[in-house]
Parts: C-alpha cells; structure tokens; sequence
C-alpha cells in the first residue's frame, strides 16, 4: 500500500541516493541538494510524501521511509534513462530553456517517452494524493504532469515550480511540442518561476500559442478557472549553511585546503555541475590570462575549480569535459610551476561540510554561468563568509544577480570583462570587500529558501481556495 497525504511533492529526482551500506547491502543516503532542506520542514509538518526517481534503472521499488520522510520511487527503464532523462529533458529541453547555448536535438521517440514517463509521475500522485490534497510539482522534467493530474483528479491544488529558466518565446517556438508543453502546465493553478521575466515569457506564448485571455499574471481558462503565473526566486537554508561554516571541523578543514594549494595569497574558487551552462571555461581562459598577462603571478593566486560529474552519457556533456580538461592541461603545462599548477581541478561531488570548508578556503568566489535559473552556488557563498569577508564575481545571467547585486557583475561573454572583475575582486580593499558581502548577506538572511517554500504554498492557496482542505501548515 502507497502511503496516503495532504501534501504531495513530485520531483524527478528523490531526496535521497543510492548508496553500498558498509555490510554491502543497498541503502539510502540523502542527497545534497537544497530542495529537500527547502521542504523538508514542510514535508515533516504535514505528513508529506514525495514522488520521484532514485536514479538507475532498479525496477519494482515499494515506498519506503527515510528518516521519517516518506518517499514513493518511480522506476524508469533503461530506454527510458536514456530518452526520457537523458534525450528529451536534457538535450532537448535544457539547451532550449537554456539560451540555446548548446544545440538542441528533436526526436519523436524521445517526447512519445517523454509523456510515457510524465503519465506514471502523474499515476503514483493520483494514488498517494488524499480528497483535495496539495500536489507540488518540480522542473521541466516533469511539466505535463499538472494538465494529466487535472483531469484524474479535478478535486487536487496543483501548484508546479520551474527551476530553469523559461526561455523567451522565439526559443521555445522551436520546439515541436510547444503547444503541449504550454497546455501541461496550465494543469497547475499555479505556476512559479525564478524570474519574473520568465512568468511574462510563458503569459505570452499561452496568449500567442494556445489563444486563452490574460491578465498580467493571470491566464483565463475557458471553463471558468484561473491560472497564475508568477516568480519565486529560490534560495538556500542560510541559517544551515553559516552554522556550518562556523563549525570547528569546517574551519580546520579550510585551513588545510588552504595550505595543501600552498598558501597562496589568494584562493580563487569555481564549483559547477559539469555543464556546458556554467561558463567554466571562459571563466579559466581569463584566470590563465592574467597570468600570462603578468597581472597575477601563480606564486601569490590559485584556481580551485570543482566540477560536480553530471549526465556523463549525454553527448554535450563528454564533449565539455575533454574541453575543460585539454584546457586545464594546456594552463598548467604553459603556466604552472613544480608544486605550483595555476589551477586546481576537481572532477568530483562533495558533502555539504568539504563545501563548506571550500567557500571558507576561498578569497574570491567566480559563477559565471551563460544562463542559469539561479545558482544557489553563490548564495551559498555569501552565507558561509560571516565575517563580511571574501569576494564574489556572478555572471548577469544568473537568476542570483537580481537579487546580489553588490557582487562583481560581468558579462561572461566579453572575457575582457571578466578579467577585469576578476583583477578588481582580487584588489579590492578590505572595507570594500565587507560592504558589499554585508549588503548581500542580508539579502540571504531575509530571502531563505523556507521563506521560498512559505511563499509558493500561499501563493497556492490563494489561486486556489479549495473550502474543504486547508492549505499544507
Ligand atoms: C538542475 C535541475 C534539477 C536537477 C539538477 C541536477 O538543478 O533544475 O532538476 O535535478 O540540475 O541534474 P540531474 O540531471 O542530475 O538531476
């Protein structure tokens, strides 16, 4: 027996991963990600239950408990890993929501896929979702799911949350299920996205594509219901993050970080998923200039760039690892020393503590995303630097920018630009430095990733004042 809820949560992936317990047998471990701290306190709250993937191709999975969270696994076929995961949503969907940064691909078994894997998302809600409970769906993944939820169960408040950024109509006008995509998510009474850009981006194609009334952020349904559409920019547990940096292990742990790069006067820091996203590559090129250019010398600065594997199977993917690393190589080789490479390269993921100790470790924090929803990277940054110390370079086109804009601004396709927000953060003045990271730390006190959550679920409640169920506590 599925277990029963008021609320339920639908991601693609599940809070947890799979992992080889020490007496060998497969167990669980939570994963890193902020999503579940976003929700766990909600989930706890109203005895919620969360739908998802657990990666792989296991099939058969029963619902099982995780540190009294309740999660109900969906299985995926390894055709579907493969056109569902890694085809439609991320190389068709990604590099289209993504600026196009990376070509996208078209195939019809990939979005037949697509609905496949959509329609048992939307099943396993059905089962799990009590009379008039609240069904939070997450990412373009999973953006069918509202429309096929609504017509199961008309009785549901369906609120669905996009973590990318939604693209400008032109771009997703190449798509060929454009229209489907935009009549999946009208399913939900609410639609949330990281930029208010984005909302007005989707408003305007439901008006241009699908031909419904609307008003600024609200879609007219022809049988009478409302659907809004607006931003909730998402954001870290702050308050976890800088207990954590605080921690004595953490800092004992920074500190070693700092020596085993040996010493250097300043630690220039990049962590990425592996993706062709996030600008790592030109953020590189113009660290290795400045050497080359004499303004920096690798005796007194080092890069530390930590790279996350991500979606290793996908073509896009492979392709920006060799480039990365060719280019990791040619620096090192040109400008590095014995016992003194100019950049450090991690191809790894690491437990939030070994981050941790990382933002503490680093003088100057680099995200320099080409597109990027929002990138918690950065904020996560600024909640470790407690002393008002350190500095942080952040790409415009990252969500983030909009709301930490004391941080070094740049445009991540003019290298120049880069270079010389690099070698400003580098020299900036210690009272310069704490104004700033002080203005944004208060940004990320305020705007915490539970204040996120709180703000989406009354959103969803005030779209949608269902008169028997009160909204998730
Ligand atoms: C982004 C997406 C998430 C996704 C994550 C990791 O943050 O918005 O939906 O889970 O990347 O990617 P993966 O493909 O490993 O789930």
């Amino acid at each position: 027996m599925p277990p029963s809820s008021q609320l339920v949560i639908v991601a693609n992936r599940l809070p947890v991963d799979r992992v080889e317990l020490p007496d060998g047998s497969p167990g669980w471990r939570r994963s890193p990600g902020g999503l579940v701290s976003a929700l766990d306190p909600v989930m706890r709250r109203n005895d919620g239950v969360w739908i998802g993937w657990p990666g792989g191709t296991e099939q058969d999975l029963e619902p099982f408990e995780d540190d009294g969270l309740k999660l109900v696994p969906v299985s995926l076929s390894a055709d579907e890993v493969e056109e569902f995961y890694e085809g439609l949503s991320n190389a068709t969907l990604w590099p289209i929501y993504h600026d196009v940064i990376a070509k996208p691909e078209f195939h019809r078994e990939w979005w037949d896929s697509y609905v496949t894997v959509n329609r048992r998302f939307a099943e396993k809600a059905v089962q799990v979702a009590e009379e008039g409970a609240t069904v939070w769906v997450h990412d373009y993944q999973l953006q069918l799911v509202p429309a096929m939820l609504r017509e199961m169960r008309p009785d549901l408040r369906i609120g669905f949350y996009l973590h990318i950024p939604f693209p400008p109509a032109e771009l997703f006008a190449q798509l060929p299920w454009r229209r489907q995509i935009l009549e999946g998510l009208l399913g939900a009474d609410l639609v949330g996205f990281q930029m208010a850009g984005g909302a007005q981006n989707f408003v305007r194609l439901v008006r241009q594509r699908v031909g419904h009334k609307t008003h600024r952020d609200l879609v007219y349904l022809p049988d009478g219901r409302t659907v809004r559409a607006a931003a909730f920019p998402i954001s870290i547990d702050t308050e976890g993050y800088e207990a954590l940096a605080r921690e004595e292990s953490v800092l004992d742990r920074a500190e070693e970080i700092r020596s085993a790069v040996g010493s250097p006067r300043k630690v220039f820091l990049g962590v990425d998923r592996l993706d062709y996203t996030k600008g790592i590559h030109a953020r590189l090129r113009a660290f290795a200039e400045l050497i080359q250019d004499g303004e920096i010398d690798v005796d007194d600065a080092v890069f530390v760039q930590v790279a996350t594997p991500s979606r290793e199977r996908v073509e896009q993917y492979r392709i920006l690892r060799e480039e990365i690393e060719r280019l990791v190589g040619h620096v090192n080789g040109d400008l590095g020393r014995i016992g003194r490479p100019a950049i450090h390269y991690l191809h790894s993921s690491y437990p939030r503590e070994e981050m941790a100790a990382l933002y503490r470790a680093a003088d100057i924090m680099v995200v320099t995303p080409y597109r990027d929803g929002m990138n918690l990277v950065a904020k996560e940054y600024v909640a470790c630097r407690y002393d008002d110390d350190g500095a942080l370079v952040l790409s415009e086109f990252a969500g983030a920018a909009d709301e930490l804009r004391q941080a070094w601004l740049v445009n991540p396709y003019d290298i120049n630009g880069v270079k010389a927000a690099l070698l400003d953060a580098y020299h900036a003045s210690e009272k310069d430095a704490a104004r700033r990271m002080k203005a944004m730390r208060k940004t990320v006190r305020k705007h915490d990733v539970s204040a996120w959550a709180t703000r989406f679920l009354d959103g969803l409640s005030d779209v949608s004042p269902h008169e028997k169920s009160p909204r998730p506590a």
